[in-house]
Order: structure tokens, then sequence, then C-alpha cells
């Protein structure tokens, strides 16, 4: 490993990285990642309700509308964003996905033309292991909350630095190259996260939100760490980035 970045507000400039993590743990990045674990087949990640509409008339309807604004799902869609719901009955299923803030992240990280993966806590070890065997610079992008940096994906940035560290940090790789970003993600998973993961977590904005839709249950749901391997990779399809079953993957 040579280098970590962790941006922290979606605003910032991205640092050049050959790998980039993408986080919207709350919940974008975790249904993603338990859509799959549930046995889904593809997922398109889309920034607005209409394109989405848009393009189930041209890719057909065998793609069913997912996500979420203001944490429901808009009229007219299939499913919302609730990872435990992704869990269960996604096999075989394809999904066009809009979120407010998840899909915009990993839209724009994929622009930078480097392999973008859906991270969270629930695959925290198996996407540290996946990104170092990648690349020797490695971002993490926090999603944030409508422009702004977050506490529950600046948590779980630093939950991702610590597993990075303990699975690539060679004796002669101590001292760490990193910026601000990472310092601040690791005092902040020291001081917050490490015993107390999902308190801090429901601390968050987006939290209360979600409480008041009467999804603590999410809440809970996302902050178990370390519980699969499933770590989608963004790819390719009909010009468009598409995630597709890790399972079926090439590489
Ligand atoms: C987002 O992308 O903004 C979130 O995933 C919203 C949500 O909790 O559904």
């Amino acid at each position: 490993m040579e280098r970590i970045d962790v941006v922290l507000s979606p605003g910032e400039p991205l640092p050049p990285a050959d790998v980039w993590l993408v986080v919207d743990i709350l919940r974008a990045t975790t249904s993603i990642v338990a859509f799959f674990d549930g046995g889904g087949a593809s997922l398109t990640p889309l920034r607005t309700v209409e394109e989405a509409l848009e393009l189930r008339k041209t890719w057909g309807h065998q793609w069913l509308l997912a996500g979420e604004r203001g944490g429901v799902p808009p009229d007219g869609f299939h499913r919302g964003n609730s990872p435990r719901e992704m869990l269960s009955g996604s096999t075989g299923m394809r999904l066009l996905f809009t979120t407010t803030n998840g899909t915009e992240a990993l839209l724009r990280c994929a622009a930078t033309g480097h392999p973008v993966y859906a991270a969270c806590a629930r695959n925290a070890r198996a996407a540290a292991k996946e990104a170092l065997r990648r690349g020797k610079r490695i971002g993490i992008f926090c999603a944030g909350r409508h422009g702004r940096s977050a506490l529950d994906d600046a948590l779980c940035a630093g939950l991702l630095v610590r597993r990075l560290l303990e699975e690539g940090m060679h004796p002669e790789e101590r001292a760490l190259s990193c910026g601000d970003g990472v310092r601040m993600a690791l005092a902040l998973w020291r001081n917050l996260g490490e015993d107390r993961f999902h308190d801090a977590v429901a601390e968050a904005d987006h939290a209360e939100i979600l409480r008041r839709l009467g999804l603590e249950e999410d809440i809970r749901f996302c902050c178990d760490i370390d519980r699969t391997d499933i770590v989608p990779l963004l790819g390719v399809w009909k010009d468009r980035p598409v995630f597709s079953h890790p399972r079926e993957r090439a590489d």
C-alpha cells in the first residue's frame, strides 16, 4: 500500500487514486451489497428518477425500479432502498437504482475511469482486501448528505481505513502516506466507532430521518460489521456503469 485518501465530503476535488471504495452506509451502498448478497443479478446506478423511468422503456420490463427520495420509494417504483428488503427475494433480479446521494457518489467516482467498489460496514474487510489487490493508491469516497459530510459515512470510512491497515500494512510500510481525511476518519473511528459503532451511527442526521420513517432496523442492519465477502464492482454494460453479481465477474 502506498497511499490512502478519504474524501469526507462529496464536493471535494478528488485526489488521484487507482481504485475507489464508495461509502453510503445509510443506505445506498449497504443496499447494493445486500442486493448481491441476496443473489441479485445486475444493478445500474442512476442520477434521477426520470432517467430510471426512461431507461426501463429501452432496457425492458425485466429491469425493476428501486431507490428512494426522502427515504421512500418514488411513485411507480417496485422497491425502496431498504437493505433488509434487498437481501431477500433478489435472486436473478435486475435493478435500475437511484438514490439521493449514493448513486451520485458512485457515478462521480466512475467518471475517473478507475475501478469503483460499493463498500459499507457489512463488507468492510472484504472491500479492503479487494482494494489492496487492485491498486496502490486507494481512495475512499463518502457520499455524505446533500453535498455535506455525514457522521455515518465518516465513521464507516474510519472502519475501512482500519481494515486496510490490518490487511495491507507490511512492516516496511509503517510510515503510511495519507491525507488529513484519513487522520480524521481514523480519529472518529477510534473515539466513537470502535466500541459503539451502532450508537455513534444512530446519532447521525440521516439516522434520525430513518427513525422517523420507522426504519430503525435498517440502521442496525447497516451497522453489522464484516458480515459478507461480496464486494460489488462497477463495470460497463450498454455504455453505462452497471454492477453485476461478483461471482459472474471475469476477474
Ligand atoms: C442516499 O443515497 O441518499 C441514501 O441511501 C438515502 C436512504 O437512506 O435511502
